[in-house]
This record gives C-alpha cells, sequence and structure tokens, in this order.
C-alpha cells in the first residue's frame, strides 16, 4: 500500500530530453551498420581504441578551443563532488585518441590507424538528427603527413556509404585551410573587411568578429550571405606547401573516382584542424544533413603535450546513418532465432536447448508467463510470432521415444508460410536433420 503510493507521488521518470533508447525495434539496424561499418575498418586495416566517456574538462578547452560552440555552450561539465576535478562528458572522440596517444605513447612505433564507435554528448537544441546524447564512429590515422592518407580516410566514408547503400544521395565537400600563418594573414584581412559592414552584422557575427572570424563565414543567416561572399577568401593566402598537399588530395580523388566539390566556405566547427577540412553532406534529413565531418590536425598532438606528429580523421554520426537507411528503406529483416522449443517440461526441454546451444544453433526456449504450463496451441503462435525458423516440439510422448517433432516454419530467407513440412526426428539426429535442411535450402 505504503509503495503504491510512493510510485504515485514520484510520478513516471522519462529519459532525458535529447537521449533516446534504442528499442529491440531499432537494434536490427544498428547491428547491421555495425556489421557493415567493421568489414570496411577492417579492409582498411584499422585499430580498435576505446577511451572514458568522462575526461577533463580542460582536455576539450584546450584540444577543440575555446571559441567554439561546443566549449561555449554544449559541454555538460561538472565537478567531481569528491575531489573538485572539472569533469565533462565527452562532446567528440578526437581529443580523448590524442590524449590517449599520448599517454600510452601509442605512436612509439610508427604510425596507428585508429576508429571507436560510442556515445557524445552536446547541450544542443533537440531536434530530428540533433541529439544531446548521440554516436559517432571515428577513425583517426596518426602520424602520416601526405595527402594520400587524407585521400585514404575519404575513400573509407565513400565504401562504407557504398556498402550500406547510401552513396547515392550524399556529396562530399572539401576545403584546404592551409597552416595558421596563413589563417592569420587572411584573418587580418577579413576584420578589416568585416569591420567595414559591422552595423550590417547580427549579434553571433559581431560576437564572433574578432574571436572567430573564419566562423563568420560559416553563417547561416541569409541576410549575411552578400557579405560572406565578398569576403576575402583564405584560398588566395595560401602557401605553395598547402597548395601543394590540396591538389594532391583532390588528384588523389580524382584517380579513384570520388566525385567532390571544392567549399570555400567550409571551414568546421571545431578548432583544431589544418590543411584539409570535409564533409559528407546529404538533403534528406532536413536541417541536420552533415552525416560525416573531419579533417586534419597536425597541430593537435603537440598542443595536447605530445610530439609534434601530423594526424588526420573523421567521425560520423550514427543516428544519421540509420535515419538515411530508414529514408531509403534500407533497412534489414529481423532474422529471427533457428529454433522455438515448444514443451510440457521445462527439466527435459532446458537440457535439449542447451546442447543445441552448444552445437551454434540459437533457440527460444519457452518459459511460462503465469507459472502455468501453455498449451502446444499457444506455444505454437508463440513459436510463429518468434520468427523462427523451426519449432522443436517435445511432447511426453517423444520424450518416452527419444524423439521430437521437428516443424518448418519459414524458409531460411525469412519467408512464412512456403514450408510447413512437419516430421518426427531421433533426437540424436536433430541437429545434422537441421544442419542438412538448412544447407539444402541455402543451396
Ligand atoms: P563533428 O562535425 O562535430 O566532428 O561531428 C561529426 C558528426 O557527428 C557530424 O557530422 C554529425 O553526423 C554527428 N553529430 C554531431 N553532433 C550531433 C548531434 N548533436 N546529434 C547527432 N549527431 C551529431 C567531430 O566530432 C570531429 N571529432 C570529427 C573528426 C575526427 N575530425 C577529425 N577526426
Amino acid at each position: 500500500m505504503n509503495e503504491d503510493k510512493d510510485v504515485a507521488a514520484c510520478g513516471k521518470v522519462t529519459a532525458v530530453r535529447g537521449m533516446n533508447d534504442m528499442l529491440p525495434t531499432d537494434a536490427v539496424l544498428w547491428a547491421h551498420f555495425e556489421r557493415v561499418a567493421r568489414m570496411v575498418l577492417r579492409a582498411y586495416g584499422y585499430q580498435q581504441i576505446a577511451t572514458p566517456i568522462v575526461e577533463q574538462t580542460q582536455l576539450f578547452t584546450q584540444g577543440i578551443g575555446e571559441v567554439t560552440d561546443i566549449v561555449e555552450k554544449e559541454m555538460y561539465s561538472f565537478e567531481d563532488r569528491l575531489n573538485g576535478e572539472q569533469l565533462t562528458l565527452r562532446p567528440e572522440g578526437t581529443a580523448a585518441v590524442v590524449r590517449a596517444c599520448i599517454e600510452h605513447n601509442l605512436l612509439y612505433d610508427g604510425p596507428k590507424r585508429l576508429w571507436y564507435l560510442g556515445p557524445m554528448f552536446r547541450h544542443e537544441r533537440p531536434q530530428r538528427g540533433r541529439y544531446r546524447q548521440f554516436h559517432q564512429l571515428g577513425v583517426e590515422a596518426l602520424g602520416f603527413a601526405g595527402p594520400d592518407m587524407d585521400a585514404e580516410i575519404i575513400l573509407m566514408c565513400q565504401r562504407l556509404l557504398d556498402d550500406l547503400g547510401l552513396i547515392g544521395g550524399v556529396r562530399l565537400e572539401i576545403n584546404c585551410l592551409g597552416e595558421a600563418p596563413e589563417r592569420a594573414a587572411h584573418r587580418q584581412d577579413l576584420i578589416a573587411y568585416l569591420e567595414q559592414h559591422r552595423h550590417l552584422l547580427d549579434a553571433e557575427s559581431t560576437r564572433r568578429l574578432y574571436s572567430n572570424p573564419l566562423r563568420v563565414l560559416d553563417t547561416k543567416n541569409p541576410e549575411l550571405q552578400a557579405i560572406v561572399i565578398g569576403a576575402p577568401k583564405l584560398i588566395d593566402y595560401l602557401s605553395e606547401s598547402s597548395l601543394r598537399h590540396f591538389e594532391g588530395l583532390q588528384a588523389l580523388l580524382k584517380a579513384n573516382n570520388v566525385p567532390f566539390k571544392i567549399n570555400p566556405r567550409l571551414v568546421r566547427g571545431l578548432d583544431y584542424y589544418n590543411l584539409t577540412v570535409f564533409e559528407w553532406i546529404t538533403d534528406k534529413l532536413g536541417a541536420q544533413g552533415t552525416v560525416i565531418g573531419g579533417g586534419r590536425y597536425d597541430p593537435l598532438l603537440a598542443r595536447m603535450g605530445g610530439k609534434n606528429a601530423p594526424a588526420c580523421g573523421w567521425a560520423l554520426g550514427v543516428e544519421r546513418i540509420l535515419a538515411l537507411l530508414t529514408e531509403e528503406k534500407l533497412v534489414p529483416e529481423d532474422e529471427g532465432c533457428d529454433i522455438y522449443l515448444v514443451h510440457h517440461d521445462a527439466s527435459h526441454a532446458m537440457v535439449l536447448a542447451e546442447r543445441l546451444r552448444q552445437t551454434g544453433l540459437d533457440v527460444i526456449l519457452h518459459c511460462s508467463v503465469d507459472g502455468a504450463i501453455a498449451s502446444f496451441k499457444s506455444q505454437m503462435k508463440k513459436a510463429d510470432a518468434s520468427r523462427a525458423a523451426y519449432a522443436v516440439i517435445m511432447g511426453a510422448d517423444e520424450i518416452a521415444g527419444g524423439t521430437v517433432e521437428l516443424k518448418s516454419l519459414r524458409t531460411p530467407d525469412g519467408n512464412a508460410g512456403k514450408r510447413g513440412w512437419q516430421k518426427t526426428v531421433a533426437i540424436a539426429d536433430l541437429v545434422d536433420v537441421i544442419l542438412d535442411d538448412i544447407t539444402s535450402a541455402h543451396d
């Protein structure tokens, strides 16, 4: 009685806004994405790395840059109540991977190709494709200076998008941000230019005028587009070596038939980039159209206290890729498991189920819902609904005779109703009969 009162007083607790559950119905799509992604990552020789979800706040302020949207207003930061440390839920993966590489001296025996997958946290205004907890799959290639590595990581994106069936709906934009002195010269001229138009700037751009004027060029405000178009272009300030790098990348992309567009206004929202930046964009997801973003960040390792080493990488938003797969109707069928075991005697059935699982078959064992044994008819209904390929039926007579009834519920490609045969099989032969049937159905 008291318990009921407590529950009523507390009310229903819901998930935090912008943070989603992955439900069993979504799991098939997630598993499909992960399977394809892992195959692609393997094909390019990348090794997995995982870093903690919580890091020292300083890692991100130092790594991503103080004057970025993420650091200024989107980080979930808090003080550890026990020791006063300033901590942050990671808003992205690159800074943490770089920290781990420095901390464990991972580059001691040469460059590394790494990948990671996990949740990230940004306190953004939630909308379709933009969440406060979302997942990134990312790669970081550390220790490679040439444009061949920029091309490799972009090619990986193409292969992944292609293998997922999504390549037709996305396009690649690239840009070159040059090196710090080139950006400094451009910045000086850009500020002078923007000052001339100061009376026309919006609040956001005025605020960024001196702190991060490059981001003014990235504004979404349509009224500022004329100013943006007339602004000094970074490409005109690039050194010969930056241009050579950029041209090298373009030549490699062309040689590999990767279509791209140069977008001189692409600057990205994180401060660690130099030379190449790129995004894969779709028009099919509304406002949140960037599915993959990345680039080169050669200065970051030294900035984080490590030895100077070049690096580049990208991260994709898993939820955005899954939304695209759903939009394009590329959701795979839930395959169901091999066997649903129907019975009236849990002790015999459980032993058989374990024996079957040991041979590699997947088995759902019927379990009582209300403590009573359900009729065979109602168990068979459950078997059908489970999408299992076979029902194995264990009645009292069968147990006595050492046999079971084996019923085919669907073809191995998931087609229900096409089969429906049933036969008596000796328990000792059950695995062979099922495996033979699966093999012959695939032939
Ligand atoms: P980013 O552009 O901030 O780059 O994020 C990469 C991708 O994560 C975006 O293109 C988008 O698909 C997804 N994403 C970002 N924010 C959200 C959100 N609030 N909700 C859903 N999806 C989101 C980075 O994070 C860099 N660390 C990428 C990188 C790796 N650069 C070099 N290496």
